[in-house]
Formats: structure tokens, sequence, C-alpha cells
């Protein structure tokens, strides 16, 4: 794990020096536990948590309760890493005042580190409320989920120049405001390298952004090869765990109907004596 707690001063201290930071999702103790052992260097419990852990069909309808419930998991299993919790849809949108709440809600009752929001400039005001409350803050542009309705749809953004400018504006306009990091979601290589270039405080960490942000971030059962189905371009399998785990379930279920399972050593003794009283 990282030899020390990773706190904002940290990851300032990797962009200035131009150290990749390594950040991945997490939604659970035992899934923490196990990053706890790497050198990763954030946690994300992402909203994400819709689609990957409960089935819904978007990061919607996942609310405030469901994220305070797994941040609180992942921080339990949490070591040295930093642990980041997203604000889902509609916990910061309605008013400055609700989305002050629901931020405050999410540090006393997770004890994570940080909070990310989606949206440029115009969650700006509110990021800036948020980080002089002593809420470290993450933005989040270019694909953002919670938007998919209006955007029409999970696709690459900023690739014209009048949107590339709106990116360029936006990523500006949060570190101003005092956000710390900044994911880049589905931005072209080059518009992703252009905006890190121009963020002097805030470390840009993409997500199908290239190779020019300060940092990245996957979703950890994309990673591990446990999704089914579609997986984005921009995701790398580093295991193949959906094979490997069906083939423990169908193993054990076939050791299970034959009786080879459980066998002796998985088995507790009694006294014979005690047994032989009984019958
Ligand atoms: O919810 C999430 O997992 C995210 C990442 C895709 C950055 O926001």
């Amino acid at each position: 794990m990282p030899s020390a707690k990773v706190t904002v001063n940290t990851i300032s201290s990797m962009k200035q020096a131009g150290t990749p930071i390594a950040m991945v999702t997490a939604y659970d103790y035992t899934m923490a536990k196990i990053i706890s052992n790497t050198e990763i260097d954030m946690i994300l419990v992402g909203d994400s948590l819709g689609n990957v852990m409960l089935g819904y069909p978007s990061t919607v309808p996942v609310t405030l309760e469901e994220m305070i419930h797994h941040a609180s998991a992942v921080v339990r299993g949490n070591g040295n890493a930093m642990v980041v919790c997203d604000m889902p849809f509609m916990s910061y949108q309605v008013s400055h005042e609700e989305g002050m709440r629901s931020a405050g809600r999410i540090m006393k009752e997770t004890l994570c580190d940080a909070v990310k929001l989606e949206g440029g400039s115009e969650v700006a005001p509110l990021v800036r409320k948020m980080v002089s409350a002593g809420i470290p803050v993450v933005g989040h542009i270019g694909l953002t989920p919670q938007y998919a309705n209006v955007l029409g749809g999970y696709k690459v953004q900023g690739k014209n120049e009048q949107t590339a400018r709106k990116l360029i504006q936006d990523a500006l306009a949060l570190e101003e405001a005092g956000a710390f990091a900044i994911v880049l979601e589905c931005v072209p290589a080059k518009l992703a390298e252009l905006i890190t270039s121009r963020l002097h405080t805030a470390a840009s960490i993409g997500i199908g952004g290239g190779a020019g942000c300060d940092g990245q971030v996957l979703v950890c059962t994309d990673l591990l090869g446990m999704t089914q189905g579609h997986v984005p371009k921009f995701v790398k399998n580093f295991a193949g765990l959906n094979e490997i785990m069906t083939d423990a379930f169908n193993r054990y279920s076939a050791e299970v109907k034959s009786k080879k399972f459980p066998a002796a050593e998985h088995s507790f003794n009694m006294n014979e004596d005690i047994l032989s009283r009984l019958q």
C-alpha cells in the first residue's frame, strides 16, 4: 500500500512531480481490503455502483443512502489510499444548500476523504462552497453519465471546437473553484493532454482520456475482466476473473452434486462417546 496516507497534498505533489496517479473504483469491504495490499493511490466509490453492483440500467437511480452504505464499507477495508465518494444524481443539482448537506452527510457518515461531482462551470460555485467548508472535491467533465439523457447517450465529448473550448473552460473553472482533481471521461487524447497542461494545481484523471492525463481511473470489474457484455474501448483487462469465477462456481456445484465436497478436512469432529450416547 502507499507508504503514508494519500491526501490532497500527496495528489498535488504527484501532479507537480509528474508521477502518474492510479485510481480504481471499489464498492465493498472485500475489494477495498484487496486494494489495500497494492500501490493504488485513490479509490473511487463511483455511482457506477448502480450499474456494476445494483443492476440498474444507469447511474440515475442511485441514492445518497446507497452511496453512503457502500462508501462506508470501502473506508472500513481501506489502507492508505484516498477514498473519494461520488455524489449521486439529484443530491446536488437542486440547490447549493442541498448539495452542501449531501456532501456533508457523505463526509460525516462514511469518513471518506473527498467527494466527486459531475459538471463544469455550472457547478463551480458549489465546488467553491464545499472547499471553503472543508470538503475536498474532485470534478468530473467530458462524458458525465448522470447527464447521459441530455447528452444523447454515452459518447466521446469535445470533438468539435465549440465543445472542446467548453471543456477547457470547465476544467479551469473547477480548478479555480478549488477542485484538487478532475476526471476527464471520454475526451480525445490530445484535448485531455491540452487540458492537463493548462491545469496548474488540479490533477487530471483520465478514463478514456488517453495517456496525457496526470492519472487514470478504471472501474474495478472492467479491469478485472468480470464485466459481461459490452465494455467501453478505453478498458483494458488486467485479469480474466469472469472465466475464473465461472469455472470455480461450476466445479463447486459439480462437487456438491457428486458429494465430493465437503471432504473430511472441511468437516468438524466430535467426541465418539457423546455421539454413541445420542444414538
Ligand atoms: O462512477 C464512476 O465509476 C465514475 C468513473 C467512471 C470515473 O465516475
